[in-house]
Formats: C-alpha cells, structure tokens, sequence
C-alpha cells in the first residue's frame, strides 16, 4: 500500500501485492508513527528463490571485495547516522544519544568484521595423515570454510540496527547470501540500514529484506527450506524456533536474569554505579541489564543507601530528551512489568523508589528484601524495575543464579580476584564480568547464553566462524 515504506528484494523497494500494511506504533505517543508492507508467503518463497539464485555468485566473490562493500556499507552507516537514529527514538523511544551510538557502534562492527574476516575465513589448514595410528604420509587433507547458504536474521525490539549488522555482517563476510526480517518496532531503521548495504554496492539479492505480521510469515519463514542457519535474537519465540526448525545451525539468544552478586568486601561506590547504569540503561530492556541484586546482608544497608539517590536521579521522560528512563516497548510489556510489581507488594517487599506509571511510562522502581517466593526473583522484567535480594552467604547467591534457567551473563563484586574467579567458575552463565555490570560488548567479545539463554556463541569472530561450514579435500598421493 501506497505511504507504506516498501519491502527490500533483489536490489528494489517493493510494495506487497497483500495490498495491506503493518501499523508501527510510537511507544511515547502509542500513536502510528510509520507503517511497513505486510508482505505474503508468497513473496516470501519468492525473496528465498532470489537468495538461493544470488548465493553462489557472491561466495565466489573475493574475499578482499567482500570486506570492501562492508567497509562501504560501514561508512554509509556513519554518514546517515542521524536520520537512523531518529527511527530508533521515534520507533523504539531509544534515548537519542543512545540511538546514535547504537548506529556508530554498528558501522565499527562492520569494520572490524570485515577486518576480522579477511583473516578467519582467509586461512584454511592441511593435515597430514600419518599423524594416525596405521597410516603413512600418502595422503594430504586440504581444510577450507565454505558458505552455508541462506541465513535467515532475526534482531530483536531493543537494537534493531546493531543485533541486525552482528548477523548481516559475519554472514555476508563468510559469503552467505541474508533474508533480514527486522522486528516489527525497529523495522523503519532496519530498512534504512539495508538502503546503505543496497548504496554501498552489495550485488541484487545478497541481502533481502522481508516486512510484515509474525502470524502470516513468521512460522513459515523459519521452517522455510531453503534456509539454511538461523541467527536470532529474542525472546522465548526461539524456543519454538529451535524446536521447529530442521537440520541447519542455529545461533539464538533469548535474553537471560542477569544477576549481580556483591560480596561484603566489595567496593560499594563501584557496584552502586554499575547497579544503577547496568539496570536502568535503555529502562532496563536489555538481555544484558542487572535484572536481580544479591547482595551479602552485611553490606546490604549501605550498598541500598548508595544505590536510592542514584535511582532518584535518574530522569524519566521523552527519548527526544534523551531521558534515562524512556516509555517502555508497549502496553502489553508495561502490563507485564506492572504484574511484576504488584506480585512483589503483595508478597512484602519493600519499595525504595515509588512506582508509577503513565501511559508506557514507568518511573525507576528499586524494590528491596525480594524473596525468592516473589515473581521477580525469577523472572525477566524487561523494564526499568530492579529487586534486591539479601543473602546470608555467597554460596547462596551463586545457588540462586544457578537455579534460574535464564542464564545470560552475570556479575559479581569483590576486591579479592581469587575469590572472583571462584565465584565465576561456580556461576553457570555464558559471561561472568567482574566488578563491572554485564554487557555484550565490546562486539568482538564472544557471547553465549546458557540453559534456555540460547544456543551457539556469538561475537564476531565466533558469528564469522559459526556462519560456514567445513569443506575437506584429501589428496591421495601416490
Ligand atoms: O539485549 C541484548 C544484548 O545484546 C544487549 O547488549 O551491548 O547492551 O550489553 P548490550
């Protein structure tokens, strides 16, 4: 439909023959800002076709061109980094400051992506056989990384430019051919994040850009056929995902319960600061965010007394005014995380700040004595509202991270390194940061969910070498 932004196939912007469109509602205003195609299955087919037909002729591009367009694609992200970021602000009521480093941090990625290739995917190995128990050195196995096909790239609400280039990048750098289906809030910045890709010089039908409703598309675009890795980031749907699809790799992240354990020798001013910017950044809606304090009862009094003004500070309003706290992603996830809330006063804890609410807008809770009775003991709020729970001993805060099936990152502080390397050896998550609060980057640091956090590593290097697969040809001498 005309006055909707068109969909990305083969090198053009098309409008669905559907003849309908996807509203893209503003989470400040919960007003339509944009509108997107809602596209069919049949395009769907079509844009796999297209991908399929594209693939071979791109892996066979060299790979020191490959990482030229990305480095294209890459300065043409900086270069339209405002307008960009001011799809994320009006689309995802991303802080715009944070909106901005959200587009600068993906050209890097792309960057260094493209420096990182040409030297992982650059280098195969040759083996000998002799080196196995009954053979001579007659034969000569040459090992080299060759393209799995089609990847099919799901990111997330929450960055919908850089979790889009952390998978785009390593696959189109590996020389897989991607079909992009972008979330339906972030869509907007997804597809002018693909027009730089398109501006940059990336053949027709390299990189294909899908739009429309999950219930029409969603299911049959991820147990497509012709799919041949799927690289998603999200929430519990990739759970479904990964039980659906077939045989093809899988890289998924599905958000994870931070923890933060702060031991009684721990430097308060630090953990307080860390607590604070780990929790609340993007009003919580982050897989990386603080999401449970465990802090030893020793110090509990004073690391709260540290944390309270902190929180109180922190602004809460417009993403335009760059804000700390932002209207959450929508109604239902407001909902969701007023459930939370009224769970855990029912059950006594204690709140330090005041909730409230206001449309999307929810100011900065900090609930302390959280037991583990509580709701938010356990599960992921995905909103600007933190629980503290106080704990006898560190073993008991190592028990608790453990117990949680979402098992992202976690952190601990502590001023004895031994003891933190202890705690984060018996800490089953995917990432322990020491006296820091968890986070992704930076981007090249690998990244792996734990339990129902997820499968496969992520991180460039790893994006890169998880993207092909290995190809074997043995020369038998004679
Ligand atoms: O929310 C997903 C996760 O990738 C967050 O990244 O960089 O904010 O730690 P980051």
């Amino acid at each position: 439909p005309s006055g909707a932004y068109k969909y990305f196939i083969n090198g053009d912007w098309k409008e669905s023959a559907s003849g309908k469109s996807v509203a893209i509602v503003n989470p400040s205003t919960r007003q339509t800002a944009y509108n997107v195609q809602a596209c069919t299955q049949a395009e769907v087919n079509e844009m796999f076709e297209i991908s399929r037909s594209s693939q071979k002729q791109w892996a066979q591009t060299p790979l020191w061109k490959r990482a030229e367009l990305l480095k294209k694609a890459a300065t043409l992200l900086r270069e339209h980094a405002l307008p960009i970021a001011s799809c994320l602000v009006t689309e995802i009521a991303k802080p715009s400051r944070d909106s901005m480093t959200e587009v600068i941090r993906s050209a890097d990625l792309l960057d260094y992506t493209a420096e990182e290739g040409v030297r992982v995917l650059g280098q195969g190995k040759i083996l000998n056989s002799d080196s196995f128990p009954g053979n001579g050195r007659n034969k000569l196995c040459l090992v080299s990384k060759v393209a799995l096909g089609v990847v099919l790239a799901i990111p997330p609400f929450n960055y919908p430019v850089n979790l889009a280039v952390s998978k785009i990048g390593p696959a189109l750098m590996a020389g897989n051919v991607v079909v992009l289906k972008p979330p339906t809030q972030g869509v907007v910045a997804g597809l002018h994040m693909a027009q730089c890709f398109h501006k940059a010089g990336f053949p027709k039908g390299v990189l294909n850009v899908i739009t429309g409703k999950g219930s029409e598309i969603g299911d049959f675009l991820t147990t497509h056929p012709s799919v041949n890795c799927i690289s998603f980031t999200g929430g519990d749907t990739g759970i479904s995902i990964s039980k659906k699809a077939g045989m093809v790799p899988l890289q998924m992240e599905l958000g994870g319960k931070d923890v933060c354990i702060v031991c009684e020798d721990a430097n308060l001013d630090l953990a307080a600061k860390h607590i604070v910017k780990g929790g609340f950044s993007y009003s919580g809606q982050r897989c990386t965010a603080v999401k449970l304090v465990l802090v030893h009862d020793k110090v509990a009094d004073e690391l709260v007394s540290k944390i309270v003004p902190q929180v109180q500070k922190l602004s809460v309003g417009m993403p335009e005014n760059d804000c700390d706290i932002t209207p959450v992603i929508s109604e239902t996830s407001a909902n969701f995380i007023q459930g939370l809330v009224l769970d855990a006063k029912e059950k006594g804890a204690k709140f330090l700040t005041e909730f409230k609410r206001e449309g999307n807008l929810l100011w900065p809770t900090l609930l302390d004595h959280v037991t583990p009775a509580m709701r938010l003991a356990w599960e992921e709020p995905f909103g600007p509202v933190l629980p503290i729970v106080r704990v006898q001993t560190v073993e008991q805060a190592i028990e608790h991270c453990n117990k949680n099936n979402i098992a992202l990152q976690g952190c601990v502080f502590t001023q004895d390194i031994n003891r933190a390397i202890m705690i984060s050896d018996a800490m089953e998550t995917g990432t322990v940061q020491i006296n820091a609060a968890p986070a992704r980057g930076p981007d090249h640091f690998p990244f792996q969910g734990f339990r129902d956090s997820g499968i496969g590593s992520q991180g460039i290097t790893n994006s890169l070498e998880m993207m092909v697969k290995t190809k074997s040809t043995v020369i038998n001498l004679e």
